[in-house]
């Protein structure tokens, strides 16, 4: 696949069949990950593939929660309003049925290897970014997500991640069972200025 369909068509993808995602596919998702930039090649980076039926269950519950203390509580509010109502489901989707999901991915930081004046995630970002570019050219569905970090302690425990480990990313992957397709963007005339601060141009 091109890289600009793959770039133009990922979006997130929370609703997942339960189907497998073979090995080889995983190696190929983990394969891009890795030739990311990272601060000073020191690829503070691991990832954590996670099949485990009792193990996504308990990160499952840690997500639910997470998601209720949070964004539960914006329910009434997101679900009346058009533009946030559609994302809000498959959020809330996501958090219900993340045990389901085949495949799940935890991108961490060992912080003691990040380069100097870098912030710790934009050594883990772009390769996220690579194996979820790599899932929608290979026709898998991701999602970036976050919200395990409200039990990141637990979470961490569970997985056996030392102490100077941060979990970054948590990256569902399995087959759609919706299409892929643009997410909503405000276009990029709107967000780009040139020269100075403010200076925006027709194309
Ligand atoms: C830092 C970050 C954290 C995110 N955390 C979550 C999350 O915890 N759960 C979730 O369902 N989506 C999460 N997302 C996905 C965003 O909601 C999604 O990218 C955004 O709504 C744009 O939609 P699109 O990816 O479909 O274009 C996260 C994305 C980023 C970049």
């Amino acid at each position: 696949m091109d890289v600009f369909e793959a770039i133009n068509t990922q979006r997130s993808m929370r609703r997942l069949k339960p189907d497998p995602v073979p090995d080889e596919l995983v190696w190929r998702l983990l394969d891009a990950a890795i030739r990311a930039p990272n601060g000073g090649n020191r690829q503070p980076w691991n990832f954590l593939v996670i099949r485990d039926p009792e193990t996504k269950k308990r990160i499952a519950e840690h997500y639910l929660d997470g998601w209720n203390n949070s964004y539960g509580r914006l329910r009434e509010v997101a679900l009346a309003s058009e533009a946030t109502a559609p994302v809000y489901r498959s959020g809330e989707y996501l958090a219900q049925h993340l045990a389901e999901v085949p495949l799940l991915i935890m991108a961490t930081c060992r912080l003691s290897a990040v380069a100097p004046v870098s912030p710790a995630g934009a050594s883990v970002y772009p390769a996220v970014q690579n194996l979820m570019l790599a899932a929608r050219a290979l026709g898998l569905g991701t999602c970036l997500t976050t919200i395990h970090r409200a039990h990141e302690a637990e979470v961490k425990q569970l997985l056996g991640i030392p102490d100077d480990v941060e979990t970054m990313a948590l990256i569902p992957v399995g087959w759609p069972r919706g299409k892929f397709g643009a997410g909503a963007r405000l276009p990029a005339e709107r967000v780009v200025y040139w020269e100075k601060w403010g200076d925006i141009r027709a194309r």
